[in-house]
């Protein structure tokens, strides 16, 4: 039997967090560590409760959840996405609570341990949310946190344009400064951006009545009924309640390469700077700036495979 890759995931679980969670605790090759709950989407104690609730509902094993930073490290005005993805981040649906509770230690102090703990191990971590948690974490053990194999974060515009500005998006605008440090701390990063999450990876109107048509699990109908605020404002946003599942792509990206289609290396970094393209991430992937290559970003998913291995773990 193949090794199992030790992985933890930092997110600011909403519903497409969810998912991405569930994907990753049903991925017989995946060990998940500890998942580090970090403000965003949701204020920290939404994100922990709803990672607790999405530990249920994978229904395979529990790992330690980790209550992270509350704000963004100096961004004054915090953001989040409660029109997005629900009051509660998982479409308000009213989902009981969860089994099991978060530990005392704190997610920063978390995540530094386990980094050192699995010093050359392998270790990789998947960030779904604004990067507050692990930039504070390589603050606090740069040098454990050179031996992490990869950070895989769903971040940035990509090539494409933004969701919160005209080139910034989500996770990295709500915390740029976090973003900043993480790309030029030597760690190496992958980067998917919104652009990658876009087009095909959609799931469509077609696809998910396919998936809730023939007599669907508690999990299934989980995964696309957390989502159904973000697919009520997909109805305004793109004139579908389609779902875009940015985070499950990203995922994917991490612990199923088999999805990726095309991979760049680049020069990476993040404007945190000016007011108005706070949050880019700048990509220079011809090597204009002369800055050597800091990191990774995927500009093409093979959708279909994407939602082969999806639905394989969803509805397996
Ligand atoms: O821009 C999309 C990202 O922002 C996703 O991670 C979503 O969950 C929100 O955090
Ligand atoms: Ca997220």
């Amino acid at each position: 039997m193949d090794k199992k890759r030790n992985i933890i995931i930092d997110t600011d679980t909403a519903s497409d967090d969810a998912v991405a969670i569930i994907m990753a605790l049903r991925d017989p090759s995946v060990n998940v560590l500890g998942i580090t709950c970090v403000a965003g989407n949701l204020y920290v104690d939404q994100c922990v409760r709803n990672a607790l609730i999405s530990i249920d509902y994978a229904g395979t094993y529990a790992p330690p959840v980790y209550r992270g930073m509350e704000k963004p490290m100096i961004r004054e005005k915090m953001v989040t996405a409660h029109a997005t993805h629900g009051q509660d981040g998982l479409g308000d649906v009213g989902y009981p609570d969860p089994k099991g509770k978060p530990q005392p230690e704190h997610a920063v102090d978390a995540m530094a341990r386990m980094v050192t703990e699995y010093e050359g191990d392998d270790l990789e971590i998947v960030t779904l949310g604004p990067l507050s948690n692990v930039a504070m974490a390589i603050l606090k053990a740069p040098e454990a946190f050179k031996k992490v194999k990869m950070i895989t974060m769903m971040g940035s515009a990509g090539l494409g344009p933004g969701n919160c500005t005209p080139v910034a998006e989500f996770n990295i605008w709500a915390d740029a400064e976090a973003a900043q440090i993480v790309m030029q701390s030597g760690v190496p990063f992958t980067v998917v951006g919104w652009d990658a999450c876009l087009g095909k990876a959609i799931l469509t109107v077609e696809e998910i009545d396919a998936l809730m048509a023939d007599n669907p699990s508690e999990l299934v109908k989980f995964c696309i009924e957390c989502n159904r605020c973000l697919r009520n404002l997909n109805v305004k946003r793109f004139g579908s309640a389609l779902i875009d599942f940015a985070d499950p792509v990203a995922m994917a990206v991490a612990i199923h390469p088999e999805c990726v289609a095309k991979m760049i290396d680049a020069y990476c970094f993040t404007e945190y700077k000016s007011e108005s393209t706070y949050g880019q991430v700048v990509i220079d992937y011809n090597g204009v700036a002369g800055k050597p290559f800091n990191g990774r970003v995927c500009t093409e998913l093979d959708a279909d495979e994407f939602k082969r291995y999806l639905y394989s773990l969803i509805k397996g």
